[in-house]
């Protein structure tokens, strides 16, 4: 008997899944055929699949070719399964010429002629209308967008505003290979030519900016902090709800992958009940950068703050006794460091942030049986450990993670947007209320607003 293998992903299954498996099947007598996980899709950089995984296997059982489907969650794999299996042949489409001849040691490889003019890709694509995303803001964090922004399915940023036109050249002269059109002035006129509106602007702006665009029925990604008042920052989520469009804090950590598995570890009991939380978020600023020179918004807590407190509302929830900020301030008046400290009932956290002053950028979770420790930087959890009051017992974790972190956050994005994840427990409304409740509570004891 001959046993031949193939591998893939089968999103929106199409008529290039059917004729691939079938002529697998005739390539021998018993086909197995392998179906990825999401999360090893995720580590191949394939972040945009639609269907679940039981849904992908349904599909491939349905066309009657696969005499058994295994499930292809890690690399290093095909060589385990040729050799488990005993597989005379392994078979994938042409799009791969070359890249499994190494399996050639293993069994006989064959690439099949690809089906031309259809794939999964395409499909999503032609699903969906594509979504034309502006840009407010032109700095340092509008380039990582933009060049994160060409690993998202149907999405298109095709325009940015500023007022000021000096940044807005500058932009340019750095991002000349992006094709988008500049608006300095008429911020309806930009919003009008949009689906979508990524804010990246100065810190004080972004409420105002946010705004509007929700009442021009725009979706609304937000960097963080979203607004300075909660009631500020209740009305823009109400306004998302009543014009039924997306409003999205950019908080990149909550969107990571390793992060989220960060948070199911937590919350399985394995480290017992939560007892403290410690986030630390610092970078030293240039001298000449805005956070460093706006004497009224600049300053550490502004511009990390909501980093290290969503992991503590994440964990702890919204519910804390007190929270009270100490600050290390410059001659500007603005804060080189911040700590807050927040109490709970039965637990408390620290959130540290420094714009001139470096610290370890780690987040420990403690319990009552054990620890969490994510290693700097924990923003993108590339790594975990479990740790207990043994300290040869170890659980170590290094969960999937591509690009820096941003491409996440924009995929759940164009996911709400889609309704394919609607539920947004990632970062929900709420939590991101929470934050910017605290951050209320540090701009009014300082006086900034
Ligand atoms: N395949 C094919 N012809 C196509 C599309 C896919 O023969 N037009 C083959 C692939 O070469 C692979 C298998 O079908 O052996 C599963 O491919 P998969 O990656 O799941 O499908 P794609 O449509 O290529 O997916 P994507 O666009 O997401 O890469």
């Amino acid at each position: 008997m001959t046993k031949v293998i193939t591998y893939g992903t089968y999103d929106l299954f199409h008529e290039g899944h059917y004729r691939l498996l079938e002529r697998a099947k005739a390539l021998g007598d018993y086909l197995i055929v392998g179906v990825t996980t999401e999360h090893f899709d995720e580590a191949r950089g394939k972040i945009n699949v639609v269907d679940p995984i039981m849904k992908r296997i349904e599909n491939v059982k349905n066309t009657g070719f696969a005499d058994m489907i295994v499930v292809e969650d890690h690399e290093g794999q095909k060589i385990e399964d040729i050799q488990k299996y005993g597989v005379d042949i392994f078979t994938v489409g042409s799009d791969w010429v070359g890249t499994f001849d190494y399996l050639n040691s293993f069994c006989k490889v064959v690439y099949l002629d690809r089906t031309p003019n259809i794939s999964s890709t395409k499909i999503r694509k032609d699903n969906y209308q594509v979504i034309r995303l502006g840009m407010v803001g032109t700095g340092r964090i509008a380039k990582r967008f933009v060049a994160e922004a060409r690993y998202a399915s149907a999405m298109e940023v095709v325009s940015a505003y500023n007022p000021f036109e000096e940044s807005v050249e500058e932009f340019k002269k750095d991002c000349h290979d992006f094709l988008l059109s500049y608006e300095t002035k008429d911020y309806e006129k930009f919003l009008a030519g949009i689906d979508a509106v990524y804010i990246a602007s100065t810190h004080e702006t972004h409420y105002d900016y946010a705004k509007r665009a929700l009442l021009a029925g725009k979706h609304v990604l937000c960097e963080k902090p979203l607004a300075f008042t909660k009631a500020e920052s209740e009305e823009l989520y109400a306004l998302a709800k009543s014009h039924h469009v997306v409003l999205m804090e950019g908080i990149k950590a909550a969107y990571c992958p390793g992060f989220q598995q960060l948070l199911n570890v937590v919350q399985s009991g394995k480290i017992g009940e939560i007892r403290d939380v410690e986030a630390c978020f610092t970078r030293i600023a240039a001298e000449d950068s805005r956070e460093r020179s706006d004497a009224k918004y600049g300053g550490a807590f502004l511009e990390f703050g909501g980093n290290a407190l969503m992991p503590i509302i994440k964990i702890l929830g919204a519910d804390y006794e007190s929270v009270s900020f100490d600050s290390i301030d410059n001659a500007l008046g603005t804060d080189d460091y911040t700590k807050v400290q927040i109490r709970y009932k039965n637990a408390m956290a620290t959130a540290k942030t420094g714009m001139a002053v470096k610290s370890e950028g780690q987040l420990v979770v403690a319990g009552t049986k054990g620890y969490v420790i994510a290693q700097s930087p924990w923003w993108l959890t590339q790594k975990f450990d479990v740790r207990y009051e043994d300290e040869t017992k170890i659980d170590h974790y290094e969960p999937h993670f591509i690009g820096d972190g941003l491409r996440y956050e924009i995929n759940e994005f164009l996911g709400k947007i889609r309704g394919n994840s609607t539920s947004g427990y990632k970062l929900t409304a709420g939590e991101s209320i929470a934050i910017t409740a605290i951050t209320e509570e540090f701009v009014r004891r300082r006086g900034i607003i």
